[in-house]
Parts: C-alpha cells; sequence; structure tokens
C-alpha cells in the first residue's frame, strides 16, 4: 500500500511516498480502506520529535491520527462493525498511520460516521472531537450556564469545541484575530475577542473553564480570570505529574514531569482553581456519540483545505502556519 512517512525525527525531515506491506489485521481489528485523513499539529510535533519523552516511535513511521473510510476486512471476534460499514477513527497511540491507504484498527477506537456527511469532513472530526469531548465532559464537568473561554476559537480544536461547548448549553467566550471574528459568532461563539486589538484578559473573567490551546504567556494569563473552582484544562501547557501517572511512565519520568508542570499547579492554586493537562485518548463509544451529535446537526464540520496524499507535505507545512481556518484533510482515496 501507498503511504506518507517520515524516516526520522527532525525538523527539517520532509514526508515521502512509498510502498508499505498491507496492515496485519488481530482478531479485534478492523481493516479500513482509507478514504481521507486530517492533518493535526502532532503530526509535526511528532516529526519534530517534541513527544519522543513519553512516546516511542519506530521509523520509518506513517504519520496521521485520524481517518474516515470504508471496512474491508473484520477480525474473528470483531463484533460491531461489518465489511461495508462506513467509520471513522482515531488509532491508539502505539497505531497511529492514517497517511496511508489501508489501516488496521481495534474495534474499540472505531465508530459509524455520521450519514449526513462525506468522507472528507468525517476524517475532520475524530481527534478534535475527542479532545474537546474529554476536556468538557471528562475533565472541566462543563454545564448549561457556565462560562467558558475557547482560546483559538478558529483552530482545528476552537471550530469543534464551540459548538459543543454551546450544545452543552455554556456561554461561549473566544479569542480569535480580526480575519475570523465573523467564523467564529457563525460557529455559535457568544463573545468574541480580536486577540490583534484587545486583551482578553480586560475583558472576561470569573470564568468556570478555560480550553487553553495556546500555551505560553496565554495561559500565565488564564489564571488571572479563572474562578475559584473553575478548570483551566491545557492541550499546549506543560505536562505534570498526573500525565506520568496516567501514562505509565515510569518513576524516574513522572517525577520530571511533576516539576515542569509545578509551576502551573502552583498558580492553580493560588487562583484556588485546577490545572488539568491532558493528552487526548481513543475512544469509539465517545466518538459514536459525537458522530449522533452531527446526524442531529449540532455540530458541524469545518474543512478548510484539502490536500492529496501526495501533497501531504505540503499539507503538513500549512498545518505549521498556525493560520488553518478549522481542518486540513488528506484525500487519500476517491
Ligand atoms: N494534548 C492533546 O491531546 C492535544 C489534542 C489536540 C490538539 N492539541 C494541541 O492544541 C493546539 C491547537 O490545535 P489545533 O488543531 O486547534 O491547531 P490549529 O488548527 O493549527 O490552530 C490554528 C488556529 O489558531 C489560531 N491562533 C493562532 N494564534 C492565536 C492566538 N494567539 N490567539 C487566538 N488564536 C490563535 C489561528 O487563528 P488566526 O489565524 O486568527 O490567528 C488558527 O485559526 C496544538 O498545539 C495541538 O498540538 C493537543
Amino acid at each position: 500500500m501507498i503511504a506518507a512517512y517520515i524516516e526520522k525525527y527532525g525538523h527539517e525531515e520532509k514526508l515521502k511516498i512509498g510502498d508499505f506491506p498491507m496492515p496485519t489485521v488481530g482478531p479485534q481489528d478492523v481493516l479500513v480502506k482509507i478514504k481521507s485523513a486530517s492533518v493535526n499539529p502532532i503530526d509535526f510535533k511528532v516529526r519534530d520529535g517534541k513527544v519522543r519523552f513519553i512516546r516511542q516511535e519506530k521509523f520509518p513511521l506513517i504519520l496521521g491520527h485520524d481517518c474516515s473510510g470504508e471496512v474491508i476486512q473484520i477480525g474473528s471476534q470483531v463484533k460491531k462493525f461489518k465489511i461495508g460499514d462506513r467509520v471513522f477513527s482515531r488509532p491508539r497511540t502505539e497505531r497511529i498511520g492514517t497517511f496511508a491507504e489501508f489501516i488496521a484498527i481495534d474495534e474499540s477506537d472505531v465508530a459509524l460516521m455520521p450519514a449526513n456527511i462525506g468522507f472528507h469532513e468525517a476524517a475532520s472530526i475524530p481527534l478534535v472531537g475527542l479532545t474537546s469531548w474529554q476536556a468538557m465532559y471528562g475533565v472541566a464537568h462543563l454545564k448549561p450556564g457556565q462560562k467558558v473561554l475557547i482560546q483559538a476559537g478558529s483552530g482545528g480544536i476552537g471550530t469543534f469545541a464551540i459548538q459543543l461547548a454551546k450544545h452543552i448549553g455554556a456561554e461561549v467566550w473566544t479569542t480569535t484575530s480580526t480575519k475570523n471574528v465573523d467564523f467564529v459568532k457563525s460557529l455559535g461563539a457568544d463573545h468574541v475577542i480580536d486577540y490583534k486589538k484587545q486583551n482578553f484578559t480586560e475583558v472576561v473573567q470569573d470564568l468556570d473553564m478555560i480550553f487553553d490551546t495556546l500555551g505560553g504567556d496565554s495561559l500565565e494569563k488564564d489564571f488571572s480570570v479563572i474562578k475559584p473552582g473553575g478548570f483551566i484544562v491545557s492541550l499546549s501547557g506543560s505536562p505534570d505529574h498526573r500525565t506520568g501517572q496516567e501514562l505509565q511512565l515510569g518513576f524516574i519520568k513522572t517525577l520530571i514531569l511533576g516539576v515542569v508542570g509545578l509551576k502551573a499547579n502552583l498558580k492553580a492554586k493560588a487562583a484556588q482553581a485546577h490545572y488539568r493537562f491532558i493528552f487526548m485518548k481513543s475512544n469509539g463509544e465517545q466518538l459514536m456519540q459525537i458522530s449522533n451529535l452531527i446526524m442531529q446537526g449540532k455540530i458541524k464540520p469545518t474543512v478548510d483545505r484539502v490536500f492529496s496524499l501526495k501533497d501531504c507535505q505540503e499539507a503538513i507545512e500549512y498545518s505549521e502556519s498556525g493560520r488553518a481556518r478549522g481542518k486540513i484533510v488528506i484525500q487519500v482515496s476517491e
């Protein structure tokens, strides 16, 4: 099968297109003929070796963390899927590789894709949908009427998270640049803060949840506007000891992460709030609930640009520009 891969870590490493053996299908796996995959910043972070501390990759490594496609073979113990099903998935971390014609995925990481959307749109959902779901329901327990700030509302995460928070019934603030103000309003944001003109700390306070997609200075400022008891759920800040425990990284690495995350946890304590760094996980059941929301028209996928598999490198570079408006999709097959 044809796939896009890297041979080693490195910012200069370019994706190559090459021939790989067909995946082995285990008893609990479905073999998916991939139609579309989406690009996520984790793809270039893995390439750069930035997540090496917590993830060990083998080379050559096929990149790509989510996809849509058709089931063409099932393992002997598969119960939920049959040949011909149209599915989408964020395969578990040890088994990524969706920039490829085929992938074998554990059935518990797969869901039927919404029938009212196409393969490109479906591929744009799993990673950002599950991340937002796990942050809002699993960590912050966001409730109707609560106030949430979603940083970078026009990005892959933001475009999904705004819609999910509105579905939950929260009051939504989001940050974006001038050119995207109307766009994020169209997704349902109640209050838009144009970061080119305003500092969010001067506009909003007493937030129940902040969804931090930016880290750095932005995360530093979050602590001044979170309400006592509120949750800052970070995707881009510092992991901490909890990350080490959850990922079972062992004593030494967990200790190191404890030190790395200390500053954020102390700031949260001073604000009487909670700081949680999350690494999203694959989860077919949650993805099925997301699929149902899309079927009901509650959430609409937002695809910015579609690239062909041979132009995968260009797609990654566009993601790295940090200017994508919604999701970047790779068309793998017709
Ligand atoms: N830990 C996890 O499990 C996990 C899961 C998913 C994602 N992440 C991380 O979360 C981050 C966001 O992911 P993503 O897919 O949403 O990225 P993305 O799609 O590449 O984000 C691009 C968007 O960010 C906006 N943006 C850039 N700088 C901004 C600023 N200072 N203020 C407000 N908006 C800004 C841009 O809007 P403008 O052009 O208007 O500036 C653009 O629309 C990445 O670092 C990713 O690796 C982590």
